[in-house]
């Protein structure tokens, strides 16, 4: 979760009330399938880059970034298909594709044994959130997204890149997107680029962005049509102006600033009040600090339910694995709550390790 008070509320209380009041048949009315055209363009522009202006059909608007996740299982997806995964993995992304009943590879992108090339073979797609990932806050670095893209190109992979968390950049440059290394071929080659005004707007808009070779969004438009007919009007317009008037731009700093802070003061707590039982690695952006725990007795399904009894809440590393095995590690969120709650909601969970290594003696 965003912090709401990070929404820009009397922004879009004019703009909504201008949408509406100059465009009501777009905003009221049903619009199209694949999303306003003037969204798509501006969407369109936005991505294009020095070796590839892109255009209206490489671009699907979908009802927020989780539709995008939908419209791949429902496009790509059969019963035992494989998908190559990159773990831990985004638990929305496994929510929305098992009703297809597909078989998940983990692909471990830190790892020094990773061969994405091995992993992609014989799957449908890989799928990766290479900045500040759900849950771990990671970067995947520069050469293994060429090397992600070198890989779906040899194995016919599609690869999709989930981007939901790269405008939350408190440190410093990027490394290139999958789709910008795809496109310097002069075309967005086996990438599925998906976008989403959720993290830095609000998610409320429920407006994101899918970027991918016409063919492909041709395949989900259809997808899309027996699932919604069309993202809400009124959200699209919202979402144009919003992206017109800059404000996206303006407020970047002033929200990583924000959210800097409160990651430190989590840090800091979790340096004096967990560092025995747990390690790891402060993130450069995005929402979650991903801690391993230390001691084998530590089992994060446990520490759940001990935490809900003192009233913190951690997402347990089960939940980010396709197979539900890893009990060694948790998600900690930083973006939703004040400096002071986060103190106090790590020495909770420090009382609540207490606890649960206390059932072992
Ligand atoms: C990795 C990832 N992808 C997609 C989403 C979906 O976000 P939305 O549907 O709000 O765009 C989220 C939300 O937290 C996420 O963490």
């Amino acid at each position: 979760m965003p912090d709401p008070a990070t929404y820009p509320a009397e922004e879009l209380a004019n703009i909504a009330a201008n949408a509406i009041r100059g465009y009501p048949a777009e905003t009221l009315g049903y619009g199209p399938i694949e999303g306003l055209a003037d969204l798509r363009m501006l969407i369109a522009q936005r991505y294009s880059t020095p070796s590839m202006t892109l255009s209206k059909s490489n671009v699907l608007i979908t009802t927020s970034g989780m539709q995008g996740l939908d419209l791949v299982g429902k496009a790509l997806l059969d019963k035992g298909d494989l998908v190559a995964g990159q773990f831990p993995t985004y638990l929305g992304a496994l929510d929305a594709w098992r009703p297809r009943q597909p078989q998940f590879r983990n692909m471990d992108l830190t790892s020094a044994d990773c061969d994405p090339f091995a992993a992609m073979n014989a799957a449908k797609f890989a799928y990766t959130v290479p900045n500040f990932s759900n849950p771990t806050g990671r970067l995947v670095g520069a050469e293994m997204r060429s090397t992600l893209v070198d890989a779906a190109n040899q194995t016919g992979a599609w690869l999709i890149e989930d981007d939901p968390y790269g405008s939350l950049n408190y440190e410093g440059p990027l490394p290139p997107n999958a789709l910008e290394i795809a496109m310097r071929c002069g075309d967005t080659g086996p990438v599925v680029y998906l976008g989403t005004m959720s993290k830095l707007i609000s998610p409320g808009l429920r407006v994101g962005w899918v970027i991918a070779a016409p063919q492909m969004i041709e395949a989900l438009t259809l997808a899309k049509q027996g699932s919604d007919l069309c993202t809400s009007g009124i959200t699209q317009r919202i979402a144009c102006e919003v992206l017109k008037s800059g404000i996206i731009e303006t407020r970047q700093p002033t929200i990583a600033a924000h959210y800097r802070s409160r990651r430190d003061a989590l840090c800091a707590a979790m340096s004096e009040h967990l560092s025995d039982w747990f390690e790891w690695e402060v993130p450069a952006g995005g929402m979650f600090i991903w801690a391993k725990a230390r001691d084998p007795r530590i089992n994060t399904d446990r520490l759940f339910e001990i935490g809900l009894e003192e009233k913190v809440c951690i997402s347990p590393s089960s939940v980010f694995d396709a197979n539900g095995d890893d009990c060694t590690g948790m998600r900690i969120n930083f973006t939703l709550n004040a400096e002071d709650r986060l103190v106090e909601a790590v020495r909770r969970l420090a009382r609540s390790v207490e606890r649960l290594l206390k059932e072992h003696t």
